[in-house]
This record gives structure tokens, C-alpha cells and sequence, in this order.
């Protein structure tokens, strides 16, 4: 694993998170994107290298909706950026990591993602993520 990419917080109005973040960075994020398979709209900030996502719900069944209903808004998951995603998912299913996604899938922020599960991974969500460079998920032998 690289370093940490960014860190992703759960909201209820992102419209007010994104004031409120900038107020606390000093910084107005730069993007805003609809993650379809997530049902979640998430908005960036940069801070050097590692970036804050802020995750609000579009829909009841998203994951965000989910975890708000259980936990509140707060700290969602952790994401570690890596370059070879497919051998990393590999080498943590052998380590006995409990893995969300078998299968990277697309993610906000041109990113290839896959999760695994907070009960494997100390309590918290983790996210790997991979810039995408070609249309084709990375091959790998
Ligand atoms: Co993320």
C-alpha cells in the first residue's frame, strides 16, 4: 500500500458539509460526483496528497443512508491508495481479510475501489483504490 488517499465521512446534507469543511480546511472542494453504484453523492477536498470525501445518501438503500441510520454521521471508511489493486485484494483474502468486493468496481474520483469488511479490518472500513488509467479494469496473471 502506498499511503492513505483520502478519508471518507458520512453526511446527511452535503450542501452544509461543504460549507462546513470549507470553513474547517480553509479550502472549498473541488469536485462534486454522483456514485451510481453507491446511490451516494460525494464531494472532495485536498490537502496535500490525501483528500477528504464527504458521502451523502441519494437513495434509502444506499450504504451511506445505512450506516447514518446506525451510526450518525462521522467517519465512514479509510481508503489506501495502491497500484496493483487485483494483487493487493489477493494478498489480503490469503492474510485472512473478510473482502466486500471480490472485484474492483468504479468509484467516485476515477478510481477502480473495493472494500473489505470493518470486522476484519480493526473496526474500520477500508477502501483500496487505484487511479484508472484504461477504460479495462487492470489485468493481472
Ligand atoms: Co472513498
Amino acid at each position: 500500500m502506498e499511503r492513505i488517499d483520502h478519508i471518507g465521512i458520512a453526511v446527511k446534507d452535503l450542501k452544509k458539509a461543504n460549507l462546513f469543511y470549507k470553513k474547517l480546511l480553509g479550502t472549498a472542494h473541488y469536485k462534486i460526483e454522483f456514485v451510481e453504484s453507491e446511490h451516494v453523492n460525494t464531494s472532495f477536498f485536498k490537502m496535500g496528497e490525501n483528500k477528504i470525501e464527504l458521502l451523502e445518501a441519494t437513495s434509502d438503500d444506499s450504504p451511506i443512508a445505512k450506516f447514518i441510520a446506525k451510526y450518525g454521521e462521522g467517519m465512514h471508511h479509510v481508503a489506501y491508495a495502491v497500484d496493483d489493486i487485483k494483487g493487493e485484494l489477493k494478498r489480503l483474502k490469503e492474510e485472512g481479510f473478510d473482502l466486500i468486493n471480490e472485484t474492483p468496481k468504479r468509484g467516485a474520483d476515477n478510481k477502480w475501489v473495493a472494500f473489505v469488511h470493518p470486522k476484519s479490518a480493526g473496526g474500520i472500513l477500508m477502501e483500496l483504490c487505484q487511479d484508472v488509467l484504461t477504460p479495462d479494469l487492470p489485468e493481472r496473471d
